[in-house]
């Protein structure tokens, strides 16, 4: 029996999906534990590219159960469509995929006041994806939400009705002009809400209790990045859910002295999309290049992402605040041709040098401090052994090892399952 957890260090799209993909084979339930359809976890193999947005990286697997946990939001349209995009590939959802009862759900009104809150927050706006996430956890956290359990229950729908109602009186509070047409949207909700059912809708802390006792392994998966948490992250830059690895034990119902080994995974570079801080950016030509060459684009929104340099103080911070037991840093070929290499090591903080993430983070008062290496020339997306890895991307990693005092385990030098190093 065992209980991994795996989530991202950065600021999100750090490769998730592929890792637990590669990973997947060593479990018997892979568990999604928080976040919604802002993800885009994104699957490469025998020449397929897919990408999952609710629905656990494990699919793809024979002989595993993939689970939605109770942290997670599920739009059920989206949710539909995720389904209906998986159909050509012929996998038996109905034993493969199971749900929470206590997963909240997202409503059509959901997105609708996201996109209001949005709209009314002017230059200040968080950059959301707009799929509803933080109205819906705010229903939840707020005791007005709706369940995926309550689908089964004979007051589903005057549930629905009372909630979507409060929502519209909140939409027009906000005073934005948001068109929308309300009964086309609830057509498309319940006609996937029908969909939905067609799957088990589990308790998934007493399953997860019961596969443990019997011996299963399982492998939670997080979503977004540690400097996305709404405690941890760049607040308000931030999502509205716990990303860190004390989510797994909420999104789940797993208790934390179970869990064993903490999976982390980041980038050799930093990427973040929406706004907020972000010490290391890049707005010159090195910004560009990695975004051009690891086609740095949102797989949910299309945005371009905002490129920039390693930063060993967020992840060192990110690291800590998980319990980070092994590393695996995704996208190292996105280095190649760079003559010089930059990792931040520290900030200048007011007048100070300061090794940690101050409460406020703002370019004027933070400037990060760097180490500089040597590039390599090499293409590394053909390589498959450590020891074939250039020896400036050894010290690279290296480097980083002694700073964050943590192994690198796995090395991705490509977007493809086979394109992944184990050192
Ligand atoms: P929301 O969670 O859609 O409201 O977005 C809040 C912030 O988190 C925005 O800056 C988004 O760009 C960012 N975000 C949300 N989900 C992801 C993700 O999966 N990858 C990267 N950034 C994300």
């Amino acid at each position: 029996m065992t209980v991994d957890l795996l989530l991202g260090l950065q600021w999100g799209d750090e490769g998730k999906g592929k890792i637990v993909d590669v990973l997947t084979s060593k479990y018997d339930i892979i568990a999604r534990f928080q976040g919604g359809p802002n993800a885009g976890h994104t699957l490469e193999f025998d020449g397929i590219k897919h990408v999952l947005r609710t629905i656990p990286s494990g699919i793809f697997h024979k002989n595993n159960i993939n689970i939605i946990g109770n942290g997670v939001v599920i739009d059920p349209v989206v949710f539909k469509s995720e389904i209906d995009g998986l159909a050509k590939f012929n996998l038996d959802l109905k034993s493969k995929l199971i749900i929470s009862r206590k997963a909240h759900l997202i409503l059509p009104t959901h997105r609708l006041l996201d996109a209001a809150s949005e709209t009314a927050k002017g230059k200040a706006k968080i950059g959301s994806t707009l799929k509803g996430i933080s109205p819906t956890y705010m229903d939840k956290t707020g005791r007005n939400g709706i369940r995926v359990g309550d689908i089964e229950l004979a007051d589903f729908k005057d549930k629905y009705r009372a909630l979507a109602n409060k929502h519209e009186e909140m939409i027009a509070f906000y005073d934005v002009a948001i068109q929308y047409n309300l009964p086309e949207l609830e057509k498309e909700f319940f006609e996937a809400i029908e969909d939905l059912r067609k799957l088990d809708f589990i308790d998934s802390e007493e399953y997860l209790a019961k596969a443990q006792k019997e011996g299963k392994s399982i492998l939670c998966e997080g979503a977004q990045g540690s400097l996305l948490d709404v405690d941890f992250g760049t607040y308000p830059f931030v999502t509205s859910s716990n990303t860190t690895a004390a989510g797994a034990c909420t999104g789940l119902g797993i208790a934390p002295n179970k869990i064993k080994e903490v999976f982390g995974i980041f980038k050799a570079y930093t990427t973040r999309v929406g706004s907020g801080p972000f010490p290391t950016e890049d707005f010159g030509d090195d910004g560009d290049v990695m975004a051009k060459v690891g086609n740095e684009f949102g797989s949910v929104t299309g945005r371009k992402r905002r490129c920039g340099w390693l930063d060993l103080v967020a992840l060192k911070y990110a690291i800590q605040i998980n319990g980070v037991t092994q590393l695996m840093m995704m996208k190292g070929d996105v280095l190649s041709g760079f003559e010089t290499l930059k990792v931040c090591t520290g900030y200048n903080y007011k007048g100070e040098v300061i090794h940690h993430l101050p409460f406020n983070i703002e370019e004027e008062n933070v400037t990060p401090i760097y180490t500089e290496f040597k590039g390599w020339a090499q293409d590394l997306t053909g390589l498959t052994t450590f020891e074939s890895l250039p020896k400036e991307l050894k010290d690279y990693i290296e480097f980083i090892e002694k700073e964050v005092e943590v192994p690198i385990k796995i090395i991705s030098v490509g977007p493809d399952r086979k394109q992944t190093i184990m050192k």
